[in-house]
């Protein structure tokens, strides 16, 4: 079985990938008519948002988790112009990039454990709060 849930609306689908979300919850607090929390069955639905809603709200997601694709013809997410790599206080390494990562493919978001203690390294699982990184 696929690691990425896919679900497809009129205008856009959204990818869910589990493995990366880090439970910040985001996109069940903001979007909880797209994002259902707490439901058996169907959580995911594309067409409760317009797609530039679904757009916004995948890159609102700060694991890159949640991925979209526009059916609407609209634009589709894209690299940004420079890599950008951020060093978050206490906090993951954030990276903003066209990537490639050894084994787990090509990525444009993604949270890099920087305390060594993830379960699911390279990205950031939580874990960090638990161990209580300190680092600037
Ligand atoms: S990391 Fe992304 S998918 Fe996971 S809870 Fe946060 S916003 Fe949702
Ligand atoms: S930085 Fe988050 S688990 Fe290591």
């Amino acid at each position: 079985m696929s690691d990425v849930e896919e679900v497809r609306g009129k205008k856009s689908l959204i990818r869910f990938e589990a493995k990366r979300c880090i439970h910040s919850r985001h996109c069940v607090l903001d979007r909880p008519d797209v994002f259902v929390p707490n439901v058996q069955g169907e959580w995911i639905h594309p067409d409760a948002a317009t797609p530039d809603e679904v757009a916004a709200l995948a890159l609102s997601c700060p694991s890159g988790a949640i991925r979209y694709e526009r059916l609407d013809g609209g634009p589709q997410e894209s690299p940004p112009l420079g890599n950008v790599l951020r060093v978050r206080e206490n906090a993951p390494l954030a990276v903003h990039a066209n990537v490639t990562l050894a084994g787990h493919g090509a990525l444009l978001r993604a949270p890099l454990c920087r305390c060594g203690q993830s379960a699911n390294k390279p990205y950031c699982d939580g874990t960090h709060a638990e161990v209580g990184l300190a680092a600037g």
